[in-house]
C-alpha cells in the first residue's frame, strides 16, 4: 500500500489563478497598493480586529511585533514557548527582549497556563503565546491575570487560522497577533503575514515598521503632524522615525488572499473534520488521542507517541515512511527551540532539560499534513497502519 502522503499540498487553485490573470490583465501597479489595503479591511472583518497590515512573511509579522512592543513599552523579559517557530524567538532575542521559556501543556501543545503566571514579573513586557497546529492556548485564568498585571498578550496565531476561544476567534485577544499565509498553511499568499490588533498605536507603529520606519505610512494625521514638527529640518517624505527594513506583500499577494479568505471557513470546517477522524481511529494505549479540541482549527495531524520508547518510535517512521506518507518529528518547528545552535549562549547549557512535556514531543511527537481534500479512507488506512505496530 502507497499513501503518497505529502506534508504540503498546493492550496492556490485554479479559480485563484483566474482571479489573478484577470487583475493583471488591466496592467495595474503590483507592489503595495489599493488590493493590499482591502486585504486587510477584510481580513480584520474575518477576525474581528479593527486594524490589520499585510506584511512579507509571518516571521515579519512577529518581527514587526515585537519591534513595536519594544518601541511602546521598552526592553524586559518575554515568556515565549520552546515549541514554536524560531522567528518567535529570534523577534524577541532581537529586539533586545530576554526570553522566559515555559513548558508546554499535553492537550493543546501551548504553553502552560500555570507556569507562565508563575513566571511572570516586573519586568516582563510580553507573553508572546503561539496557538500550536491549530489549538488553542487561551484560557480565563490566563487572561484575567493579564488583564489585572497589565501586561500585553500577543498571539502567534500562524499556525492557527479560524481556531476560537470561547466562540471568539484566536488572534482577536491580544494587543496584537500575528499569522502566516505561506505555502500550505491555512491560506496561502505564497509568501505573506498579518499583524492584527484594537490599538491604533500599534497599528500606525506596524505601518511605519512594514515600510523602513517612515513617517508618511502614518494614517493619523495628528500622529503624522507632530513627527513632522519635531523634524523640521527633514523633508517630511523622508522622515525615518524607527529603525526598521522593508517588510511589505504585493497587490499579487492581496489578490490571492482576498481569493482564499472566501474558501477559508469552508476549508477550515473540513480540516476540522479531518483531525476528528483521525484521533477517534487512532489505538489511545499507543498514540495521545486526548486532545483539547475545543475550538481547534488544525492543518496538520498531531501524532504524539504515548510512551518515550525509541524502539516503537523507530517502527512508526518506518511504517509511515514505507507507505510515503511525509512527517515531521518534534511537531511544529523543529521540536525543543532550545535545542537549537542559534540559541547557544543565549540561554544556559542544557536549559531544554528543564522542559519535560517539550522533551517528550521533541522526540516522540509528529505532525501529517492535513488538508481540505484528503479522502476519508486515506486517514483510516494510516490510523490502521499505526494501530497494527
Ligand atoms: C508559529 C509560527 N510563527 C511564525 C511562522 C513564520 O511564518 P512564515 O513562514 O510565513 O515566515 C511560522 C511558520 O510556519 C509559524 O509556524
Amino acid at each position: 500500500m502507497k499513501l503518497d502522503w505529502p506534508l504540503m499540498e498546493n492550496n492556490i487553485t485554479m479559480e485563484d489563478l483566474n482571479v489573478l490573470i484577470e487583475f493583471l490583465k488591466g496592467q495595474p501597479r503590483l507592489t503595495q497598493s489599493e488590493n493590499v489595503k482591502a486585504f486587510e479591511c477584510e481580513w480584520s472583518e474575518w477576525l474581528g480586529v479593527r486594524y490589520s497590515v499585510f506584511v512579507n512573511s509571518g516571521a515579519s509579522a512577529n518581527f514587526i511585533t515585537m519591534a513595536a512592543i519594544k518601541h511602546l513599552y521598552g526592553v524586559g523579559e518575554v515568556i515565549i514557548p520552546p515549541l514554536t517557530w524560531v522567528s518567535d524567538i529570534v523577534s524577541v532575542v532581537q529586539n533586545g527582549f530576554k526570553p522566559v521559556f515555559v513548558d508546554i501543556n499535553p492537550k493543546n501543545l501551548c504553553m502552560n497556563d500555570k507556569q507562565v503566571i508563575a513566571k511572570l514579573t516586573d519586568k516582563t513586557k510580553a507573553v508572546f503565546l503561539t496557538h500550536v497546529q491549530g489549538f488553542n492556548g487561551l484560557t480565563d485564568r490566563l487572561l484575567d491575570v493579564l488583564k489585572k498585571k497589565n501586561i500585553p498578550l500577543i498571539e502567534d496565531v500562524c499556525e492557527s487560522h479560524g481556531a476560537t476561544f470561547k466562540g471568539k476567534k484566536l488572534g482577536s485577544y491580544g494587543l496584537a497577533s500575528n499569522f502566516s499565509f505561506y505555502f500550505a498553511h491555512h491560506m496561502s499568499t505564497v509568501e505573506g503575514g498579518m499583524v492584527c490588533t484594537n490599538d491604533r498605536t500599534i497599528y500606525e507603529t506596524a505601518r511605519m515598521l512594514r515600510s523602513h520606519g517612515m513617517v508618511r505610512e502614518i494614517e493619523d494625521n495628528s500622529l503624522k503632524e507632530k513627527y513632522i514638527r519635531e523634524n523640521p529640518e527633514l523633508t517630511p517624505d523622508f522622515i525615518f522615525a524607527l529603525p526598521a527594513y522593508n517588510m511589505r506583500n504585493t497587490e499579487i499577494g492581496a489578490v490571492f488572499g482576498r481569493s482564499q479568505l472566501k474558501r477559508l471557513n469552508e476549508n477550515n470546517a473540513k480540516r476540522r473534520k479531518n483531525f476528528e477522524i483521525f484521533l477517534n481511529n487512532l489505538d489511545p494505549a499507543k498514540y495521545r488521542t486526548d486532545f483539547d479540541l475545543e475550538g481547534s482549527c488544525n492543518y496538520a495531524f498531531n501524532l504524539v507517541i504515548k510512551k518515550p520508547d525509541p524502539q516503537f518510535r523507530d517502527k512508526v517512521e518506518e511504517a509511515m515512511r514505507d507507505v510515503s506518507v511525509e512527517f515531521r518529528r518534534g511537531s511544529s518547528g523543529g521540536g525543543n527551540q532550545l535545542r537549537q545552535p542559534y540559541l547557544k549562549g543565549i540561554v544556559p547549557e542544557n536549559e531544554f532539560e528543564k522542559y519535560p512535556e517539550m522533551e517528550h514531543v521533541h522526540f516522540y511527537g509528529y505532525y501529517i499534513g492535513n488538508y481540505p481534500d484528503l479522502e476519508e479512507q486515506k486517514i483510516l488506512n494510516l490510523c490502521s497502519l499505526l494501530n497494527h505496530i
